[in-house]
Protein backbone atom coordinates (compact mmCIF):
# COMPACT_ATOMS: atom_id res chain seq x y z
CA UNK A 1 0.00 0.00 0.00
CA UNK A 2 1.47 3.37 -0.82
CA UNK A 3 1.14 6.44 2.00
CA UNK A 4 -1.79 8.07 0.71
CA UNK A 5 -3.85 4.54 0.79
CA UNK A 6 -2.32 4.09 4.21
CA UNK A 7 -4.48 7.43 5.30
CA UNK A 8 -7.91 7.79 6.73
CA UNK A 9 -9.93 9.56 4.42
CA UNK A 10 -12.60 12.03 5.24
CA UNK A 11 -14.06 13.09 1.99
CA UNK A 12 -13.93 16.74 0.80
CA UNK A 13 -16.96 18.74 0.91
CA UNK A 14 -18.71 21.00 -1.83
CA UNK A 15 -19.75 24.14 0.90
CA UNK A 16 -19.38 24.60 4.50
CA UNK A 17 -17.03 24.50 6.96
CA UNK A 18 -13.94 22.69 7.79
CA UNK A 19 -12.72 22.58 11.78
CA UNK A 20 -9.20 21.39 11.46
CA UNK A 21 -6.58 21.05 13.70
CA UNK A 22 -8.77 20.34 16.99
CA UNK A 23 -6.95 18.23 19.79
CA UNK A 24 -7.59 14.38 19.89
CA UNK A 25 -10.68 14.34 22.02
CA UNK A 26 -12.36 17.09 21.34
CA UNK A 27 -14.38 16.42 17.90
CA UNK A 28 -18.02 15.86 19.70
CA UNK A 29 -17.65 18.83 22.10
CA UNK A 30 -16.94 20.62 19.04
CA UNK A 31 -20.34 19.38 17.73
CA UNK A 32 -21.75 19.91 20.96
CA UNK A 33 -20.84 23.95 20.83
CA UNK A 34 -22.23 24.11 17.35
CA UNK A 35 -25.79 22.60 18.50
CA UNK A 36 -25.32 19.41 16.46
CA UNK A 37 -26.78 16.53 17.42
CA UNK A 38 -27.84 15.11 14.01
CA UNK A 39 -31.09 15.68 14.12
CA UNK A 40 -30.84 18.91 12.29
CA UNK A 41 -30.41 17.03 9.05
CA UNK A 42 -26.65 18.50 8.21
CA UNK A 43 -24.48 16.52 7.04
CA UNK A 44 -21.14 15.88 9.10
CA UNK A 45 -18.08 13.98 8.45
CA UNK A 46 -15.59 14.03 11.76
CA UNK A 47 -12.53 11.91 12.09
CA UNK A 48 -11.12 11.15 15.49
CA UNK A 49 -7.18 10.64 16.27
CA UNK A 50 -6.36 11.36 12.89
CA UNK A 51 -2.40 12.03 12.40
CA UNK A 52 -1.31 15.59 11.87
CA UNK A 53 1.88 17.41 11.11
CA UNK A 54 1.50 20.27 13.42
CA UNK A 55 -0.35 17.87 16.21
CA UNK A 56 0.62 14.42 17.79
CA UNK A 57 -2.99 14.08 16.25
CA UNK A 58 -6.00 15.84 15.41
CA UNK A 59 -9.59 15.72 15.39
CA UNK A 60 -11.19 17.38 12.02
CA UNK A 61 -15.01 17.93 11.51
CA UNK A 62 -16.57 19.17 8.38
CA UNK A 63 -19.67 20.05 8.44
CA UNK A 64 -21.89 20.70 4.72
CA UNK A 65 -24.20 23.40 4.08
CA UNK A 66 -22.55 25.92 7.20
CA UNK A 67 -20.74 28.83 7.98
CA UNK A 68 -19.94 29.22 11.19
CA UNK A 69 -20.67 32.50 12.89
CA UNK A 70 -17.66 34.78 14.88
CA UNK A 71 -19.42 33.53 18.05
CA UNK A 72 -19.34 29.85 17.12
CA UNK A 73 -16.02 30.28 17.01
CA UNK A 74 -15.36 32.09 19.49
CA UNK A 75 -16.72 29.69 22.08
CA UNK A 76 -14.57 27.04 19.79
CA UNK A 77 -11.93 28.66 20.58
CA UNK A 78 -11.95 27.34 24.34
CA UNK A 79 -12.06 24.31 23.67
CA UNK A 80 -9.82 23.86 20.55
CA UNK A 81 -7.44 27.23 20.70
CA UNK A 82 -5.12 25.64 17.72
CA UNK A 83 -7.90 25.19 15.39
CA UNK A 84 -8.06 26.20 11.80
CA UNK A 85 -11.44 27.28 10.55
CA UNK A 86 -11.63 26.89 6.76
CA UNK A 87 -14.49 28.01 4.94
CA UNK A 88 -15.37 26.32 1.81
CA UNK A 89 -17.11 27.10 -1.37
CA UNK A 90 -17.31 24.96 -4.29
CA UNK A 91 -14.82 22.57 -3.39
CA UNK A 92 -12.26 25.45 -2.83
CA UNK A 93 -11.13 26.53 0.55
CA UNK A 94 -12.15 30.39 0.25
CA UNK A 95 -10.92 31.77 3.60
CA UNK A 96 -8.59 29.92 6.43
CA UNK A 97 -8.60 31.71 9.83
CA UNK A 98 -6.90 30.87 12.96
CA UNK A 99 -9.50 30.64 16.42
CA UNK A 100 -8.79 33.43 18.85
CA UNK A 101 -9.17 33.04 22.53
CA UNK A 102 -12.28 36.17 23.15
CA UNK A 103 -11.46 37.96 26.43
CA UNK A 104 -15.15 37.37 27.42
CA UNK A 105 -18.33 35.12 26.56
CA UNK A 106 -21.52 36.59 26.75
CA UNK A 107 -24.86 34.30 26.31
CA UNK A 108 -23.26 31.38 25.31
CA UNK A 109 -22.19 28.95 28.46
CA UNK A 110 -24.70 28.91 31.73
CA UNK A 111 -22.81 29.30 35.57
CA UNK A 112 -22.70 26.01 37.62
CA UNK A 113 -23.16 28.08 40.68
CA UNK A 114 -27.00 27.88 41.35
CA UNK A 115 -27.04 30.71 43.48
CA UNK A 116 -25.67 33.14 40.96
CA UNK A 117 -27.86 36.23 39.60
CA UNK A 118 -27.92 34.38 36.07
CA UNK A 119 -29.79 31.17 37.59
CA UNK A 120 -32.49 33.38 39.28
CA UNK A 121 -35.26 34.60 37.21
CA UNK A 122 -33.73 37.65 36.32
CA UNK A 123 -33.07 38.98 32.79
CA UNK A 124 -29.30 38.92 32.75
CA UNK A 125 -27.33 37.61 30.15
CA UNK A 126 -24.32 35.42 31.40
CA UNK A 127 -20.77 36.70 30.60
CA UNK A 128 -17.62 34.59 31.19
CA UNK A 129 -13.54 36.30 31.50
CA UNK A 130 -11.59 33.91 29.44
CA UNK A 131 -8.83 33.07 31.53
CA UNK A 132 -5.97 31.08 30.26
CA UNK A 133 -7.30 27.55 31.46
CA UNK A 134 -10.58 28.55 31.87
CA UNK A 135 -13.63 31.26 32.18
CA UNK A 136 -14.64 32.94 35.39
CA UNK A 137 -17.78 34.19 35.65
CA UNK A 138 -18.48 38.04 35.84
CA UNK A 139 -21.56 37.89 38.54
CA UNK A 140 -20.25 35.46 40.99
CA UNK A 141 -16.80 34.58 40.55
CA UNK A 142 -17.35 30.94 39.85
CA UNK A 143 -14.72 29.47 37.71
CA UNK A 144 -15.09 26.67 35.22
CA UNK A 145 -11.73 24.66 34.31
CA UNK A 146 -12.88 21.28 33.31
CA UNK A 147 -15.22 20.40 30.20
CA UNK A 148 -16.82 23.89 29.43
CA UNK A 149 -18.36 21.99 26.50
CA UNK A 150 -20.77 20.69 28.89
CA UNK A 151 -21.93 24.18 30.15
CA UNK A 152 -22.77 25.47 27.05
CA UNK A 153 -26.34 26.69 27.00
CA UNK A 154 -28.02 25.12 24.39
CA UNK A 155 -32.20 26.14 24.88
N1 LIG B 1 -11.14 20.30 2.76
C1 LIG B 1 -12.35 19.65 2.60
N2 LIG B 1 -13.11 19.89 1.48
C2 LIG B 1 -12.69 20.74 0.52
C3 LIG B 1 -11.46 21.42 0.68
C4 LIG B 1 -10.69 21.17 1.83
O1 LIG B 1 -12.76 18.87 3.45
N3 LIG B 1 -13.46 20.92 -0.55
C5 LIG B 1 -10.36 20.05 3.99
C6 LIG B 1 -9.02 19.40 3.73
O2 LIG B 1 -9.17 17.98 3.73
C7 LIG B 1 -8.19 19.86 4.92
C8 LIG B 1 -8.80 21.22 5.27
O3 LIG B 1 -10.06 21.28 4.60
O4 LIG B 1 -8.39 19.00 6.03
C9 LIG B 1 -7.94 22.36 4.79
O5 LIG B 1 -7.71 22.24 3.41
P1 LIG B 1 -6.41 22.82 2.73
O6 LIG B 1 -6.25 24.24 3.11
O7 LIG B 1 -6.49 22.49 1.27
O8 LIG B 1 -5.30 21.86 3.37
P2 LIG B 1 -3.91 22.23 4.02
O9 LIG B 1 -3.17 23.19 3.16
O10 LIG B 1 -3.26 20.95 4.39
O11 LIG B 1 -4.37 22.96 5.35
P3 LIG B 1 -3.46 23.52 6.55
O12 LIG B 1 -2.30 24.22 5.95
O13 LIG B 1 -4.39 24.43 7.32
O14 LIG B 1 -3.07 22.31 7.36
ZN1 LIG C 1 -22.14 32.86 38.19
Amino acid sequence: MSDTDKQLRVSKIENGTVIDHVHGGQALNVLAILGIDGSGGEQVAIGMNVPSDTLATKDIVKVEGRELSQDEVDVLSLIAPDATINIVRDYEVVEKHRVDRPGTVTGVLSCPNRNCITNADEPVETRFDVLRDGVRCEFCGQIIREDIASHIDDD
